[in-house]
């Protein structure tokens, strides 16, 4: 039975003001807008009128966001970089490694284009990109990678949740393999971050990455990267900025001196009123908890998963919760045209590769999935 108490479910949907007239089950795309971050933009909007530039607060602002990024990943603050995309946390990290001494760069199959392109753009500095590719039943088991990885291996890249399939990786078995040939490890958790418990070092990855605008419920153009505190000695990235250097207001250009902690990974003025929308985004997710928001979420996906299951679709995402996060695929004759059908009856879904993706997260509720459902059903031959 899933929760529908506390801070989730139906006790928040208030806070969403989409949810009065949609069954929103797009948060893999873009979370709902609630007041508070509606009002966040507002109080960022009031300082701009009252006190112009504040770039002393704007400091503090992407330092507050460094700590609520830490938090979610129980690391510290110095282990964490602000930035304004996935994108630019792992060009900092590429551009980091020393590709002549290990010129392997490992992605899975279900990396985001941003992570595939980055890597083999590599190729123009000598790296050799190795794809990972899934096995019949769509999962990617850690002795796939096992196999691309030896001691010629700089960077493991292996998505957390895959935003095509809804299939999770098994992260910690696979930095553990990454580790063992001495390469780094990466993980993409932008599908998974403020909808599961996140703890970066039990998982053993050196870095993560994702952003605000989907289970942190802000906006786009705010992202994190978290890099393990041990490689903060020896990762120096040429990628770089003034917000990266050890004393952001000294104006120095005469060398390249970045601060000792992560933020050697910002990069130039911070996204600020991204920053404001982030926070107050982040801040309903602590307030839910998100040991409570996973549970609330497997028990949603599950419930969905029994009544596709019921009409005989065939789902993408495997069956086990352990092995999904909070999107389940159903694979479509049409994705496009049903969509469009579900969106004509205020039903929010999106498609990658023939799959609807359906996306749960702490404001949906029972009835959401019971509604889909019907609507489903009424559509079968609209699925595979
Ligand atoms: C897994 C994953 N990684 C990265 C991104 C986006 O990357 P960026 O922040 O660089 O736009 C998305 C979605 O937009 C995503 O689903």
């Amino acid at each position: 039975m899933a929760l529908t108490t506390g801070r989730l479910g139906s006790a928040i949907r208030g806070e969403f003001p989409i949810l009065a007239h949609t069954t929103y089950l797009n948060s893999c795309s873009q979370g709902a807008l609630s007041h508070r971050v509606r009002a966040a933009y507002e109080e960022y909007l009031d300082g701009w009128d009252e006190r112009g530039a504040e770039w002393e607060v704007w400091v503090e602002r992407a330092d507050a966001a460094r700590a609520a990024f830490a938090r979610l990943l129980r690391a510290e603050p110095a282990e964490l970089a602000v930035t304004t995309s996935v994108t630019q946390g792992v060009s900092g990290i590429v551009s980091a490694l020393d590709l002549r001494a290990r010129p392997k760069i490992v992605i899975s199959e279900y990396e985001f284009p941003t992570v595939g392109q980055i890597a083999h753009a590599q190729e123009l500095r000598g790296a050799e990109v190795v794809h990972v590719r899934p096995d019949p039943d769509g999962s990617i088991p850690p002795e796939r990678f096992a196999e691309a990885i030896d001691e010629r291996t700089a960077l493991v890249c292996c998505t957390t949740v895959s935003y095509r399939t809804g299939h999770r990786n098994d992260v910690a078995e696979i930095a553990r393999i990454a580790h063992e040939s001495g390469a780094l490890c990466l993980a993409d958790s932008y599908q998974a971050i403020g909808a599961i418990d996140f703890d970066a070092r039990a998982l053993g990855v050196d870095f993560a990455t994702g952003g605000t605008v989907k289970y942190l419920l802000g906006s786009s153009g705010l992202g994190f990267l978290y890099v393990r505190r041990e490689l903060l000695g020896t990762l120096l990235p040429t990628q770089t900025g003034w917000f990266a250097d050890e004393d952001i207001f000294q104006m120095d250009i005469s060398d390249y001196s970045p601060a000792a902690d992560a933020r050697r990974f910002d990069a130039g003025t911070p996204p600020v009123p991204n920053i404001y929308a982030g926070l107050a985004g982040i801040s309903i997710i602590e307030d839910a908890g998100t040991a409570a928001i996973e549970e609330h979420v497997a028990g949603l996906s599950t419930r969905l998963i029994d009544g596709l299951d019921g009409f005989g679709a065939s789902v993408a995402t495997p069956r086990d919760p352990g092995r999904r996060g909070p999107l389940v695929c159903v694979r479509s004759t049409d994705a496009d045209a049903l969509v469009a059908v579900l969106a004509v009856a205020r039903i929010v879904c999106s498609e990658r590769d023939s799959n609807l993706r359906i996306s749960l997260h702490l404001y949906n509720v029972e009835d959401d999935v019971d509604t889909l459902l019907a609507a489903l059903r009424a559509r079968r031959d609209l699925l595979a």
